[in-house]
């Protein structure tokens, strides 16, 4: 990369860590492997000059930009390598007519270039080398890719912790990162156990099929208390199952880390055909930039009327489920569609999603520098 270059994307990085957001640069893919039949590794590399800025958190993911004549194709994969490893690299599983995921598993090619964000979002644990917890981890299918990236980092960054992981797929060859999972419990012994559950074949040794659900968590609380931390990533339906369980029996809201990897079946927040009608200027202020346009409380979200004026702005599910859009409301009001991004205490602090927001109030502040 020409020198100039090298140093305006570092420049980039370093101006957009110390506003807390994500920047975009060009990586170069190392490898591709395949982990299933509908699934592949993609590692990225990572030049010595954006290290600090690709450094992340176990739990967290990163946004791949693909550009092509007919457009921008923006996907969040989290990121499947142990925090400090310095490796940059995410699973990708091709949905049936998902225009990127059928591009990642067919045609992308070592050497290529993508656009990749640099790492974002809250779903990690705090790590504590003088800890000594017991860790249950719940995944359900791609769910596993941050939840690998934990267990991994929670075993090496805690020597005297535990991990009791709770994996669910349709059968082994389905199942992503098999091998490997087998290759860690050969290296952790009895701090890491792996409970595979397949609803379409019986492990070894059962008579038949087993499925995840609030059962297998009863069932391992009563067997194996007691449990420190609790982290899940599936779909929906698993997610909030196993929670309300933990809920049931009384476990501490604190101890559970929950991301959900689609917004399939979140519930919306409002109805855009109640709110009342409202043509209001909305202003939006990036780097110090404002830029002011016009939008309907029932158009489309802010920042799908944003992006025209400001293309530079963070982004990437448009779903309500990644947080990288997070802004503070400054001035007047806004609602969302649906959120399962943010926190309560976000929340109360003013934190909204442009991609779920509309504005209610004639005058609108929206900060994405606070
Ligand atoms: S872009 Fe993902 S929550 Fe808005």
């Amino acid at each position: 990369m020409p020198l100039i270059r090298r140093h305006r994307d570092e420049i980039a990085a370093f101006q957009a860590r110390r506003r807390g957001r994500p920047s975009l640069h060009s990586l170069v893919v190392e490898e591709i492997r395949p982990l299933t039949d509908d699934a592949v590794l993609v590692a990225f590399t990572v030049p010595d000059h954006l290290r600090e800025a690709y450094r992340f958190k176990h739990g967290q993911h990163v946004t791949v930009v693909h550009r092509t004549d007919a457009g921008e194709l923006r996907r969040s994969y989290s990121i499947c390598a142990p925090a400090g490893s310095g490796g940059l690299r995410v699973a990708i599983r091709r949905v049936p007519g998902g225009a990127f995921s059928g591009y990642a598993t067919e045609q992308l090619r070592v050497g290529d270039t993508l656009a990749v964000l640099t790492p974002t979002g809250r779903f990690t644990t705090e790590l504590d080398a003088a800890a000594a917890k017991h860790y249950v981890a719940i995944a359900g299918g791609s769910g596993i890719t941050p939840i690998l990236s934990m267990t991994v980092t929670i075993l090496e960054g805690e020597p005297q912790s535990r991990v009791t992981l709770l994996y669910a797929n349709r059968s082994p060859s389905s199942t992503m990162f098999l091998d490997e999972l087998e290759a860690l419990r050969d290296v952790h012994g009895a701090r890491l156990s792996v409970c595979h559950h397949w609803s379409r074949e019986a492990p070894a040794g059962e008579a038949g099929p087993r499925r995840l659900g609030p059962d297998s968590v009863r069932d391992l609380l009563e067997r194996c208390p007691p449990v420190d931390e609790w982290i899940m990533c599936g779909p929906l339906g698993l997610v909030q199952g196993i929670a309300a369980t933990l809920e049931e029996h009384g476990v501490d809201q604190n101890t559970i880390h929950q991301e959900l990897f689609t917004a399939a079946g979140v519930d919306d927040l409002t109805n855009g055909h109640d709110r009342p009608l409202v043509h209001s200027e909305v202003t939006l202020r990036m780097d110090g930039e404002d830029s002011t346009l016009t939008l309907s409380s029932r158009g489309v979200s802010v920042l799908a009327a944003a992006l025209p004026l400001r293309p530079d702005l963070p982004y990437s599910c448009s779903d309500g489920i990644c947080a990288t859009c997070r802004v503070k409301v400054v001035e007047g009001q806004v609602e969302m569609d649906r959120c399962s991004a943010l926190d309560r205490a976000e929340i109360r602090q003013g934190y909204v999603l442009a991609c779920q927001a509309h504005p209610i109030s004639e005058r609108v502040l929206l900060d994405f520098d606070a």
